[in-house]
């Protein structure tokens, strides 16, 4: 089906208090108008439009070429928003889907549903709304007998009779571009607020013989703006619920989804396990049989099968499988740590990476290391990575064990199963197979502090 998209955003967003644009405004790990876009493109759209006031740079400094953009440089109403958009649309003779930017709880199988039914039915127009128990505030939609849609009226304009009606228009469209283009022209601010409402065109199109019709959505929650942060928690809540529904049904346990947040770019494999104030955000790839216990923030990262990880932060990181990270780790990015290895406690891991089986236990700093398999990296070890201008790399070879509170001051190559001693400051490369001692000798003075009292 031949459609593009036109999404309004050009409100002002002012119950935000805020610096920041209104749609972009994060819920549930995307900005709002991420959220519309990604049910918007569902359909396919050949191109999408965005509809900005005063944030429109704003927004082309996070959206870039992605989208197309029109400016509305005074805010006249919904129906002014789509003429500023003018230009993108003649010459397109498909469907063109309009959607209120700051509803990110519509779905794209409900927009897909709205534009095949338009198109399936004939129709010139058809709307999505909603049956609400307080419709207060929203446009009505108006039937007649044979159900199609004549008028939608607003709060503010409608009479006592048609406050009544609880099905109410939840500023989502789809409509023939040749018809919404001929009916732009002819609107009008006559009404309450003096803007020109897009939803006269209902009327107009039924003035001119064709067809409006409305898809119910199933849920009425899809249609719920954000207009301040209260409602933002709680439609945030909401795409929370269902993500963590999903993974749910594809056997994942979450002890307590309410207290668990996971993105939408997410996946988790079979049998783990997801413990309370656990924040998975990004694009992150979690194995199956994996335990994340509480109190982690993992984000654009990569984790095994088997896996545990327990109050630890991992930044665009990848583990294996079987591997245990923390208490208490901070993976940062291009760490990579393999299979069966150990991440201990107040160890942080940066641009390194780990070999399969090495265990690094605790209170230990890597950055810009390439360690090998199996090595054991005692408590306290420190690699030198920053002289305080260049920042250096350093090798440690399979099977290499590394004595508590070591100094390895890089550049500097540990061969492959050497030993270094506690307490070493390693500043030259150390063979393979050797013990490396640097350290002052230990000098005891026998009966020093009778001497000394004396
Ligand atoms: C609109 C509908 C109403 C519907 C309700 C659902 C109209 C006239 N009424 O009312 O029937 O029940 O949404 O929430 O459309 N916008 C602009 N520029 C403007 C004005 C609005 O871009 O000059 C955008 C807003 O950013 C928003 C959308 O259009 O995304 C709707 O505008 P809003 O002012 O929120 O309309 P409502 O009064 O809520
Ligand atoms: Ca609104």
């Amino acid at each position: 089906m031949d459609c593009i998209s036109v999404v309004l955003a050009a409100g002002e967003g002012t119950r935000m208090k805020s610096k920041k644009s209104k749609v972009l405004h994060e819920a549930a790990g995307l900005p709002i108008l991420e959220w519309v876009l990604r049910a918007v493109r569902a359909v396919d759209t050949k191109k999408n439009i965005l509809v900005l006031g005063r944030a429109i740079e704003e927004v082309k400094a996070v959206y870039g070429g992605g989208v197309l953009y029109a400016e509305q440089k005074e805010r006249l109403g919904s129906g002014h928003a789509v003429m500023s958009a003018r230009g993108h649309l003649e010459g397109f003779h498909g469907y063109t889907l309009i959607v209120a930017g700051d509803m990110p709880l519509l779905t794209g199988e409900t927009i897909t549903r709205l534009a095949e039914e338009t198109q399936q039915g004939g129709y010139d127009c058809m709307l999505l709304s909603a049956e609400l128990q307080n419709p207060f505030g929203y446009g009505r939609v108006i039937r007649n007998e044979a159900g199609d849609v004549t008028a939608i009226v607003e709060e503010k304009d409608a009479t006592e009779q048609q406050r009544l009606i609880a099905e109410v228009n939840a500023s989502c469209y789809c409509v023939k571009n040749d018809v919404l283009l001929k009916c732009l022209d002819r609107l009008e601010p006559k009404n309450a607020q003096n803007e020109y409402y897009l939803t006269d065109i209902v009327e107009l199109i039924n003035g001119d013989g064709g067809r409006v019709g409305a898809v119910t959505a199933a849920d009425y929650r899809e249609c719920m703006g954000v207009n301040d942060r209260a409602q933002l928690a709680e439609v945030s809540g909401i795409l929370r619920g269902r993500i963590n529904v999903a993974h749910m049904k594809n056997g994942v346990s979450i002890l307590d989804p309410q207290a668990t947040y996971i993105g939408p770019d997410v996946t988790i494999g079979q049998d783990t396990v997801v413990y309370p104030g656990v924040v998975l955000e990004g694009r992150c790839s979690i194995g199956g049989d994996a335990v994340l216990y509480p109190g982690s923030r993992i984000k654009d990262s990569t984790i095994g099968d088997k896996t545990t990880v327990q109050n630890s932060v991992m930044l665009d990181a990848k583990v294996g499988e079987g591997s245990t990270i923390g208490p208490y780790a901070y993976l940062r990015p291009g760490t990579e740590v393999g299979d069966h290895c150990r991440i201990g406690d107040f160890v942080e891991v940066k641009n390194s990476s780990i070999g399969d089986g090495t265990k690094v236990s605790h209170l230990t700093y890597i950055g810009d290391a390439d360690f090998g398999k199996d090595i054991n990296v005692g408590c306290g070890v420190v690699l030198v990575n920053y002289d305080g201008k260049g920042k250096y790399r350093s090798r440690v070879g399979d099977g290499a064990f590394i004595g508590c509170n070591t100094n390895l001051v890089s550049p500097v190559e540990v061969g492959e199963g050497a030993y270094i001693a506690a307490g070493a400051t390693i500043t030259e490369d150390v063979p393979p197979n050797s013990l490396a001692i640097a350290r002052a000798r230990q000098v005891n003075k026998t009966g020093w502090k009778d001497k000394r009292e004396k």
